[in-house]
């Protein structure tokens, strides 16, 4: 059973979107009104269970009689309003931002990076091999999951979701300044040291791969990780009685990974270190 939260009806905003007229539901962004409209804006900060952050402006769009382009995937929709989400100026900047991640870390785990790169005609490679990089090696500290920030954009969805938008630990912020920030657990002390307890919920919203599971991170090294391959089969865990909803992604027998449903109304995505994590027991055939 699907169970639709009771919610009170919410006013319409009409507005012109690529030459069309549109009626989105108020509070809605440009974002929800594009992808109601079936058009395809690329994004990487944005999160369907996190508040945006505007943090990588691949989203932008232009709004009539605004002075700057305004990420999609914040600004709201206005009665009124003209947006225009392909002109030359909306395409040049996302072909910039591509262009800026793709030269500085490692986009090869982002879902449909090397598509839009293609798409914006993004030229990464014309920094030159000097290009700022990161350039270290993945930290494997623990046997539940890696973090490799040669992939990260520096996005702050992780910190989001360790911290006060979902799982209020804050094992995880961001440290140093300008070209030395990053992602860092307190003192960059190793996972096993910090306060982290393991909920995996920073993996689920990291959009570059750049936090993955053991499991997918040890696969992908031995060339044996096969999306394609997988299937997925959402169950109820077991170990308590609060319901969350399980995601089960199986490759030749074996659960790889477990993930929620985000539009599952017990977790929206989130899970604790025993639904994430505590799946052996159940292939264990001894
Ligand atoms: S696993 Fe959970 S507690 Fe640990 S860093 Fe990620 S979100 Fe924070
Ligand atoms: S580790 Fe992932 S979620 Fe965190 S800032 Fe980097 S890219 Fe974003
Ligand atoms: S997806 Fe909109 S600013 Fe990043």
């Amino acid at each position: 059973m699907t169970v639709v939260p009771l919610q009170p009806p919410r006013r319409l905003v009409e507005f012109t979107l690529d030459e069309q007229p549109v009626r989105v539901p108020e509070g809605s962004t440009i974002l929800d009104a594009c992808r109601g409209a079936g058009k395809d804006i690329p994004t990487l900060c944005e999160g369907d269970t996190l508040t945006p952050k505007n943090a990588c402006r691949v989203c932008v769009v232009e709004v009539e009689g605004a002075r700057t382009l305004a990420p999609a995937c914040s600004r709201r929709a206005e009665a009124g309003m003209t947006v225009r989400t392909d002109t030359e100026r909306a395409r040049h900047s996302r072909k910039i931002v591509l262009e800026l991640l793709a030269s500085s870390t490692d986009l090869s785990t982002t879902p449909r990076a090397a598509e839009w790169i293609k798409e914006y005609e993004a030229k990464p490679a014309r920094f030159g091999a000097d290009a700022a990089r990161v350039n270290e090696e993945p930290k494997v500290d623990n046997e539940l999951y890696v973090r490799d920030y040669d992939k990260c954009i520096l996005c702050y969805k992780c910190v989001d979701a360790c911290g006060e938008q979902w799982q209020n630990t804050f094992a995880i912020a961001v440290a140093g300044r300008g070209f030395d920030t990053r992602i860092s657990t307190e003192h960059d002390a190793p996972l096993t040291d910090s306060a982290c307890v393991y909920c995996g919920n920073c993996i689920e919203v990291c959009p570059t791969g750049a936090l993955s599971f053991k499991t997918e991170f040890d696969m992908r090294e031995a060339g044996t990780w096969d999306e394609a391959a997988q299937t997925e089969t959402t169950t109820v865990c077991a170990y308590c009685g609060v319901g969350c909803n399980l995601t089960l992604h199986v490759q030749e027998n074996e659960i790889v990974k477990v993930t929620s449903p985000h539009d599952n109304p017990v977790t929206h995505g989130n899970l604790c270190i025993k639904g994430r994590f505590g799946y052996q027991h159940v292939q264990n055939r001894m």
